[in-house]
């Protein structure tokens, strides 16, 4: 490294000292010391730093209350999961969290266990049904599964609006006294992240595809435990181990079983064939409640 240079970063870094903020210059000194050693590393060209500049305004342009691509940007560089792990990787009692991306709605229409979340009746029909237990094996009554899925086409509702029923493939279920919950829906099928923008681009140059494997999103909460937000990934998938977002954790691979038996479908208000999927949720007491 030049003088120049190392004079260059240690002003940098020396300028933080006046900020009152001990955590916020614990992040930004690390982050300059990284940034510039990023830049000497590739001796980045001036084309490439407006080329970067570009990259990131369009990402921003990209943005709206519908529409987060900067988050989209964290999903496909892995820091999405990364700040998953660093954050959730201790808790061993608890089932596995990974990403909530960007289509998860707040307030939720309630449904009854057993309800049907597919509104519109399009896809292979899928039972679903556990428990949901604490660290002990004890099951926890009264839990809350608030579930979310594309539709088999590809989308979700919200990127829909107009095509599928608002609130298609969604609801908050609460489990019974044992902790058992079940619904009906259909199978979800691998989908694509938006790729119509600058992230897509950055995908397509890098030879990446931008599919994600089949899940059913979870975020799994109950009074006095940890919340989970994960999925259940669908076992026959092409895609498991390549998803867009590295969000696939091998114990969140769910069994999904096709059945062709007419009496049991009609038995579960389901056409025939269909799949069921039996999954149980793990919470951890969260020292806060105590
Ligand atoms: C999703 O699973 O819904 C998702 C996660 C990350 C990026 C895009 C979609
Ligand atoms: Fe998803």
């Amino acid at each position: 490294m030049s003088d120049v240079e190392q004079r260059l970063t240690q002003k940098v870094l020396a300028s933080l000292g006046q900020c009152g903020n001990p955590r916020l210059r614990e992040i930004m000194d690390t982050f300059v010391r990284h940034l510039h050693a990023f830049v000497r590393e590739v001796e980045l060209t001036e084309a490439e730093w407006h080329q970067a500049i570009r990259f990131l305004t369009a990402t921003g342009q990209m943005c709206d209350d519908k529409r987060q691509e900067f988050i989209l940007l964290s999903d496909v560089l892995g820091v999405s999961m990364l700040v998953d792990a660093v954050n959730n990787g201790k808790r061993p009692g608890s089932t596995e969290s990974t990403v909530l991306g960007p289509f998860y709605v707040a307030d939720v229409p309630k449904r009854a266990l057993g309800d049907n979340i597919c509104l519109d009746g399009k896809g292979e029909p899928l039972f679903v049904s556990g428990r949901v237990f604490d660290e002990q094996g004890a099951p926890i009554a009264g839990a809350s599964l608030d579930v979310w899925q594309a539709h088999e086409d590809g989308f979700y509702d919200v990127q829909q609006p107009g095509v599928q029923p608002a609130m298609n493939l969604r609801g908050l279920f609460t489990a019974d006294q044992d902790g058992r919950y079940w619904f009906r829906s259909v199978k979800p099928r691998h989908y694509s992240i938006p790729y119509d923008g600058p992230v897509g681009k950055l995908l397509a140059e890098l030879g990446r595809h931008p599919n994600r494997p089949a899940h059913l999103h979870v975020i799994v909460t109950a009074a006095g435990y940890a919340p989970v937000t994960t999925h259940i990934f669908v076992d026959d998938d092409p895609y498991l181990a390549s998803d867009a977002v590295f969000g696939v954790k091998e114990s969140l691979i769910g069994r999904f079983v096709r059945h062709d038996d007419d009496r049991r479908a009609a038995t579960l208000g389901l056409g025939n064939p269909f799949y069921s999927v039996d999954w149980d949720f793990h919470l951890e007491r969260d020292p806060r409640s105590n």
